[in-house]
């Protein structure tokens, strides 16, 4: 958990949030051992930015991986920063019910199960 989250917090670096100025890191933890990071990548026409976490997962996909046991997120605010609406659906549908730590750069962290982020997720299981 720890390689986890400095991860993320490493991610962050690399965010592209010159409008917002809100940075952002994610990691992902594969099953098989890797690790995953994204950062927020901000565009000009606003809504086409992509948060953290959903750079994560797409880059963990294109890489294959399938399996993942945590995800952690950082960005630097007193109250923890949890996943937007989007991002937790796509975390829900890649990960599945997985930890979800959120940190910043004080060091303060908490962890919610996904689910509970995410009550009542519509999924692949209602088709
Ligand atoms: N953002 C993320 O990357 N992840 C979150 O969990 C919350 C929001 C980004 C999107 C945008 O680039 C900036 O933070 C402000 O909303």
């Amino acid at each position: 958990m720890k390689e986890l989250i400095a991860a993320a917090v490493a991610a962050r670096e690399n965010a592209h949030a010159p409008y917002s100025k809100f940075r952002v890191g994610a990691a992902l933890a594969g099953t098989d051992g890797r690790i995953f990071t994204g950062c927020n990548v901000e565009n000009a026409t606003y809504g086409l930015s992509v948060c953290a976490e959903r750079v994560a997962v797409l880059k963990a996909i294109s890489e294959g991986a399938r399996t993942f046991a945590a995800v952690a997120v950082c960005a630097d605010t007193e109250i923890l920063t949890p996943p937007c609406g989007a991002c937790r659906q796509i975390l829900w549908e890649f990960c599945g019910d997985v930890p979800v730590t959120m940190t910043n750069l004080a060091g303060k962290q908490e962890t919610i199960q996904l689910s509970t982020l995410f009550p009542k997720a519509f999924d692949a299981s209602f088709l």
